[in-house]
């Protein structure tokens, strides 16, 4: 997320939140969970929630989603997605390394739904996970793209490339760095470190009472390229990058111009 795309990340070079900074912290907590804490509901409040379904629906198609599949859905927040995939016959396991939205995907959660706190970076050392998904899905900088370290993202995309089974799909958005350098920067006042690709911006964010809250955010923007390249070091056959937008999930190939990419890939 952003304030514009609501989406964040972050990494060792940038002040304020590293994750070192972030792990020192009395209460040893991730950098984006006091941001959770204040938003609680008022998350799905922001526009860029608000095209789940259409979401879903390209999804029934890209990953050939059939009933009864078992899905895992990574860094999943108040678990929107989940939720859809769940009414249409899925069983999905939503983790999040957020108590907040943990406890709120869980409080009203549909039959074939369930949550857990797990931060992805340690998916893959979790033997539970290894091989038993039809499906993994990280949507919406669910944890790829908010690393604070370098390394972190490829050890999320490693832990979900395990959870898969051979032949599982993964569905995986990340923000587009084309379009992170030529508008975000020029329009929005927010830095782009040319060095490691994050996106930081200044912003708020604010609760259900609407109570404003000053936040920074770090999203982790990618080239297609760099998203292939990952894709296979972690064992997975890259099928499709489109670009997308939240809730304007396509076939287009990718531009400059869409705020985001999704890689449709197989584990091989
Ligand atoms: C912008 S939200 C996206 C949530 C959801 N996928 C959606 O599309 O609405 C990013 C989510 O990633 C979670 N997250 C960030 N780092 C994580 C990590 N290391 N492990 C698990 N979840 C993480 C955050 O707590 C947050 O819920």
């Amino acid at each position: 997320m952003s304030a514009r795309a609501e989406g964040s990340a972050s990494d060792e070079a940038h002040g304020g939140s590293s994750r070192s900074e972030a792990e020192a912290s009395p209460d040893h907590r991730h950098w984006f969970e006091p941001i959770a804490d204040h938003l609680g509901g008022a998350y799905l409040r922001y526009s860029f929630t608000k095209g789940t379904r259409k979401e879903i629906d390209f999804l029934a198609d890209a990953l050939h989603l059939q009933p009864g599949m078992r899905v895992l859905d990574v860094g999943c927040g108040p678990g929107r997605h989940a939720y859809e995939l769940a009414r249409r016959g899925l069983v999905v396991h939503g983790i999040d390394i957020s108590e907040r939205f943990v406890e709120l995907a869980a409080a009203e959660a549909p039959e074939g739904a369930t949550f857990e706190r797990l931060d992805a970076r340690d998916l893959g050392a979790e033997d539970r996970f290894h091989g038993q998904y039809d499906v993994v899905i990280c949507l919406c900088q669910g944890a790829f793209g908010l690393m604070t370290a370098n390394g972190d993202d490829e050890v999320v995309l490693a832990g979900m490339a395990r959870a898969l089974r051979p032949g599982g799909r993964l569905a995986l958005s990340a923000f587009n760095a084309y379009f992170a350098v030529k508008y975000f920067a020029v329009e929005g006042g927010s830095e782009f470190d040319a060095a490691t690709g994050v996106n930081h911006e200044h912003t708020e964010v604010r609760n259900e009472a609407g109570e404003a809250k000053a936040v920074d955010l770090w999203t982790g923007c990618y080239t297609p390229r760099e998203l292939r390249v990952l894709c296979r070091v972690a064992g997975l056959e890259v099928e499709a990058i489109n670009s997308v937008e939240p809730g304007g999930y396509g076939s287009m190939s990718p531009t400059t111009e869409t705020s985001e990419f999704l890689v449709i890939a197989r584990r091989n």
